[in-house]
């Protein structure tokens, strides 16, 4: 991407998928608190973004303000704080006339609201879709794109169009990730309303693997860990997955108090590590037999990270053949289990394992 930013996926925080347009400037204080006080800052999450609901009405001039009742100091106070934690700040804007939460959108004030952001010291914006009525997505989210790069301050781009316009095709150029469907929501399967369960989402990104790499990635919308509509193998399942596809790890829970199971997930450091790998290829799925499905991962220094997938209700041996993984048979390699977070027993030719029900067994591969 022209911005040369986010060469790894994008780690962070966003607001929506927990509280919606209930919103304030404690809730955010306190993430950027809980944070620093987890760990997360330094395993990785740098940014904190308020998605929908922040904004107020324009000013006479046309500049945005913030919601008088929900971020009484204003917004620059709040991204000084998140600043002062040693995080990064995001904010949300929609490229229509309003927000789907039906708050001023940015269209025919691009220039102005980026200047605005710069001027907050804004890092990340997430850039929505709704009431944009005929608009080119292309040619819109091109016009923001250009907007922030006037500025001159470094400013990831987030597009937000769920796919209707195959922004894999063109967003490269204008953005650092787009999202590749609708909403995501805290199940593991099915259709609710315009949102979709895990898996249904998971196969919607898997097929796009091509277009992903350093500085422009596939979004496959925020994490649900944590937010209790699935299991703790479910959660780890999604996490794992989200990790290998090379998608924004942006947590979507409410880590000022989140539990042990929750923090442990979004706090696996090995799984990170196969997350934010500098060669950036999204992993995709190799070999599939009923519920049973074995994913890679291309990592730099010739390993791969390898999720032996179980969709079913009961548990399932899984094996992984060396040619899944562009390895002659022979090869011997190290095998790290990165849930278990210990070193197995090194094998040659294929390697297999018993997958709980809904679960996975991740490991790196390193010959
Ligand atoms: C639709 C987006 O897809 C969501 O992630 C969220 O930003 C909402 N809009 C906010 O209204």
């Amino acid at each position: 991407t022209a911005n040369g930013l986010a060469k790894t996926p994008p780690m962070g925080w966003n607001s929506w998928n927990k509280f919606g347009c209930n919103i304030n400037e404690k809730i955010v204080r306190d993430v950027a608190d809980a944070m620093v006080r987890s760990g997360m800052r330094d395993a990785g999450y740098r940014y904190v973004v308020i998605d929908d609901c922040w904004h107020g009405v324009r000013d006479a001039d046309g500049f945005i303000t913030a919601d008088p009742v929900k971020f009484p100091s204003g917004i620059k106070a709040l991204a000084d704080y998140v600043h002062s934690r040693g995080l990064k700040f995001g904010i949300y804007s929609d490229a229509g006339r309003k927000t789907c939460g039906g708050r001023p959108g940015s269209q025919g004030h691009e220039f102005q609201d980026a200047l605005t952001y710069a001027r907050w010291g804004v890092d990340y914006l997430k850039y929505d879709w709704c009431n944009t009525g005929t608009r080119n997505a292309e040619e819109a989210y091109a016009l923001m794109s250009d907007a922030l790069r006037s500025t001159g301050r470094d400013i990831v781009f987030s597009l937000c169009e769920w796919g209707n316009n195959q922004p894999w095709l063109w967003g490269a150029k204008i953005g650092n990730l787009w999202r590749i469907s609708g909403d995501i929501t805290d199940k593991w399967e099915g259709k609710y309303g315009h949102s979709w369960g895990m898996l249904n989402i998971l196969d919607m990104a898997e097929p796009l693997w091509p277009y992903a790499g350093p500085g422009h990635w596939n979004d496959p919308d925020m994490l649900e860990v944590g937010n209790g509509g699935m299991t703790d193998a479910q959660y780890r399942s999604h996490f794992s997955l989200w990790a290998l596809m090379a998608a924004p790890l942006i947590a979507g829970n409410d880590i000022a108090n989140m539990d042990e199971a929750t923090r442990a997930i979004l706090l696996n450091r090995e799984v990170i590590a196969i997350n934010q790998d500098l060669l950036g290829i999204q992993g995709r799925r190799v070999w599939r037999d009923g519920n049973r499905e074995v994913w890679v991962k291309p990592l730099s220094g010739g390993g791969r990270a390898v999720i032996l997938f179980n969709r079913g209700d009961a548990p399932e041996t899984i094996a992984v053949d060396w040619d899944a993984l562009g390895y002659p048979p022979g090869l011997k390699a190290r095998i790290r289990d990165l849930w278990q977070h210990r070193d197995l027993k090194p094998v040659a030719g294929r390697f297999s394992a018993t997958v709980p029900a809904h679960g996975v067994v991740m490991v790196k591969v390193q010959p």
